[in-house]
């Protein structure tokens, strides 16, 4: 019963340390080995005793069962009777919940239309193993299985639930936001879904949770799992492969995706939890920011440089230094008096203009000073401690009382006071910041009372050792549950609030930046990946951080360009400016007390390499909204891994690769990661594949190519088949989006293209739901030739194309 290979061990003492004797008093085997770092010394036996389950009943979605045990688990306040029902919607769905008590479970805030795909046959068969309870599920085309929790034993007491299950291979990407690269490491890691305050390194809880991975099967299918789960979460990875889930409450609510292909899976996973939202078609410009632009003049001369060197900039951004004393809904008489015509100036020159919101609303001005909290008094909008007082922590601005986004009387408030200080600075988008929500103290100003919320009888390893660090007391009191159940998906509650306010307040498409995210926040926002170091390990880690934001429905994303902490070199800013010129969202952003970035500050030469990055990207913008206008209707992804597109996944180069990507299906960008490259070996998937710049075609068996890369150059190739409408860049999107297009056709081997454009007006609200808007389809044909493929990348200049709205219409045209 013990005898199993060491890679196979399921650790018996995950929720404390145990000697031999307390190991074997739970039935577990004992048997250390060298190192303690590895395989756990303590681990179940087969068939540990666990769940005992009754017979299936049917269910209005599914069916449903009774789980029982005869004796309590280990653990304390364990729940002895559990009810299982299994659904089939778009996923195959098992939600696990204790029937006697209330408790918490998530709810994602409402709209999403739920089985947009007609549900099809499941494509898999699940088998279950009474006793102990277990399940295994298994691919119906093949027999794989998919999962199988019969390996270890579900528990489920009041602060700890675990279920365990193997893996269908060791090609798992997800489970986010950590510093890893896109696939991640089974060597017996740990993983933490607690969002925290916390500039990205590895080994460390970040801002965001996203309790779903992918698993790329060993053939090219691939599954997704996610778990509906808002508690603090800990996944163990180990090479049997398999992985555990801890939680540290709620209920376990699973949702199986079967692809069968990667892109089918994360649609499947957007079924669920929501489409992403469209972004305004300025949002795809360049921003610039950084904390310590400390004047309206010193904003506005920024600005004025990047036009005096031609920098195309759509959106200027201040950080909190435009604010009062730091309180958000003020701005500094002084520093930034005329802010409301700096904003008009910017609007003038076809200009967008952001500025930042954090949560933490200061409580300690005098009655009367600062509204926004006298009036959050009065409609009690803010989070409570354990014994009904405001809870009172500190930030930005010294002591802070937060928001409860989960009470629609707050959601008002903050749209009431979004409302009057748009009235004032009629700003074209928000930036949530500080939303985990980050405090400088433990728990509140006062600490938090003792208790099993504070301290559960598992706590998971999060920085700083306690869930309360940083922010929040567990007790903490929310209109939906306590601080303890919610605490994940503060960001995600503030960023739908915002996201209406925003919609109500402007009657114009909304654009919001969060850095705290959760499942469903890509209906509401776009997130940045926090505060990462200017250094080179940091611009290499950025691809899988912004890859794995597509996969859990979150497109608009990217890290602050050049760097946030640290002062930057020009070689790493040149490389990361062209690295940023592919990120979804660009945004050049800095701290406070480091070297100036913007692109100006630099040489001649590193200007004009950066110049021509972000020509490049705006000459792109059509296509690029058009993969946005795609992922908002289809789910489909805008930055994807290489294993993601279809052709690829029996490649098993392109299992691997997180250090290249692509925009959509067509456009394979290649960066220079290392410092003092001229030079870079790119893998190009098998297939003709043209360079953009000078369209030398390059007919790949699916092999890497040392390609010259110059620092004035980032390597970017369009696969065969496939037609990229572009357009004229300019400084602004306002003036490119005037300019003539273009269509680059890069004809397959058997001599046709195609290619699409979403267009509309690129800002108002609903354009495709309500019909106002153009797409245009074109094919490229070469008639009567066959397998000739031209030496260099036809260009075709359309220069006048009326787009007329509301109509699909087709040009197709001959060679
Ligand atoms: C933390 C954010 O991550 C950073 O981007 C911002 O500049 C500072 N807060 C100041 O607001």
């Amino acid at each position: 019963k013990c005898t199993m290979p060491p890679e196979s061990r399921f650790d018996c003492a995950r929720d404390r340390v145990l000697s031999e004797r307390e190991c074997k008093e739970r039935g577990c085997c004992y048997a250390p080995l060298p190192d303690s770092a590895g395989p756990p010394w303590c681990f179940y036996p087969s068939l540990y005793p666990g769940y005992k389950m009754g017979p299936f009943t049917p269910t209005t979605r599914g069916q449903a069962a009774t789980l029982t045990r005869a004796n309590p688990s280990y653990l304390p306040r364990d729940i002895s009777t559990l009810s299982l029902e299994v659904t089939e919607e778009t996923a195959g769905c098992l939600h696990l919940t204790d029937p006697s008590s209330q408790r918490y479970e998530v709810k994602l805030p409402a709209g999403v239309p739920l089985s947009r795909a007609a549900t099809h046959d499941a494509l898999y068969t699940t088998e279950y193993q009474p006793d102990p309870f277990g399940f295994i599920v298994r691919r119906k085309s093949n027999g794989k299985v998919i999962m199988n929790t019969t390996v270890a034993p579900l528990l489920f007491a009041d602060q700890y639930l675990q279920l365990s299950t193997t893996l269908a291979s060791s090609l798992v990407s997800g489970l986010g936001e950590h510093y890893t690269s896109l696939l991640l490491d089974l060597n017996w890691t740990s993983l933490t879904l607690w969002n925290r305050d916390m500039a990205p390194h590895a080994d460390a809880n970040l801002y965001g949770s996203h309790p779903f991975y992918i698993v790329q099967e060993e053939d090219g299918l691939a599954h997704g799992v996610f778990l509906l789960n808002s508690n603090a979460i800990e996944v163990i990875l180990q090479p049997t492969p398999a992985l555990t889930w801890v939680s540290t409450g709620g209920v376990l609510d699973l949702y199986i995706f079967l692809g069968p292909d990667p892109q089918s899976v994360t649609r499947q996973y957007l079924q669920v939890i929501g489409y992403p939202m469209m972004p305004p078609y300025w949002s795809l410009g360049f921003h610039l920011c950084r904390w310590g632009y400390t004047t309206t003049n010193t904003t506005r001369r920024v600005a004025q440089r990047m036009h005096n060197a031609n920098f195309p900039l759509d959106v200027q951004w201040n950080d909190l230094d435009y604010a009062n004393k730091r309180r958000i809904f003020t701005f500094d008489p002084w520093r930034f008096g005329d802010l409301p015509e700096m904003v008009e100036q910017f609007h003038a020159r076809g200009m967008k203009y952001i500025l930042i919101l954090d949560p933490g609303i200061s409580s300690t001005s005098r009655p009367g000073t600062y509204p926004p909290f006298d009036d959050g008094l009065k409609r009690d909008v803010f989070i409570k401690n354990a014994t009904g007082h405001i809870l009172i922590g500190k930030v930005w601005p010294g002591p802070t009382a937060f928001p409860d986004f989960t009470n629609p009387e707050t959601r008002q408030w903050w749209e009431d006071w979004i409302r009057d200080f748009h009235s004032k600075v009629p700003v074209d988008g928000l930036w949530i910041d500080m939303n985990e929500p980050a405090s400088f103290v433990q728990g509140s100003v006062e600490g938090c009372p003792d208790s099993d919320l504070e301290n559960p009888p598992y706590t998971p390893r999060v920085v700083g050792g306690q869930l309360n660090s940083g922010t929040l007391c567990m007790s903490a009191q929310q209109k939906l549950s306590t601080h303890y159940n919610l605490h994940n998906m503060y960001g995600l509650t503030e960023a739908y609030a915002t996201y209406r306010a925003l919609t109500t307040v402007r009657a114009k498409r909304p654009f919001v930046l969060s850095r705290s995210s959760y499942p469903g926040i890509g209906r509401f926002s776009g997130v940045w990946t926090g505060d990462v170091r200017s250094d080179w390990e940091q611009l290499r880690y950025s691809i899988p951080a912004v890859l794995q934001f597509s996969l859990f429905g979150v497109p608009l994303v990217g890290a602050d360009i050049c760097g946030f902490g640290g002062n930057t070199t020009e070689e790493l800013c040149v490389r990361w400016m062209q690295l940023g010129a592919f990120y979804p969202f660009m945004r050049n952003h800095n701290d406070k007390p480091n070297a100036p970035q913007e692109p100006y500050v630099f040489g001649q030469r590193a200007q004009a390499a950066m110049q021509s990055a972000v020509n490049l990207r705006y000459s792109l913008l059509p296509f690029l909204y058009t993969l946005f206008h795609r992922a908002h209707t289809s789910a489909d992804t805008v930055a994807r891994p290489l294993f993601m597109e279809y052709v690829f996944p029996s490649d098993p180069n392109c299992q691997t690769i997180d250090q290249q990507f692509l925009w959509g299906s067509s456009l394979l960008i290649s960066p220079v990661l290392e410092q003092g490259a001229v030079e870079l070996a790119a893998y190009l998937p098998p297939g003709t594949w043209y360079s953009l710049h000078n369209g030398q075609p390059f007919y790949s068996k699916g092999q890497y190519l040392l390609l010259p890369a110059p620092l004035d150059t980032i390597n970017i190739h369009v696969r065969e088949g496939h037609i990229i409408p572009q357009q004229e860049p300019a400084l602004t999107t306002t003036a490119s989006r005037r300019n003539a297009f273009s269509l680059t056709v890069a004809l397959s081997a058997v001599g046709w293209a195609w290619g699409d454009l979403f267009w509309d007006d690129g800002d108002s609200l609903d354009t495709y739901e309500l019909g106002n808007y153009c797409y245009i389809t074109f094919i490229a044909g070469q008639v009567g030739l066959r397998r000739v493929i031209p030496a260099i990348l036809p260009v075709l200049t359309v220069t006048s194309l009326a787009l007329p709205m509301s109509k699909v219409f087709t040009v197709q045209w001959a060679l």
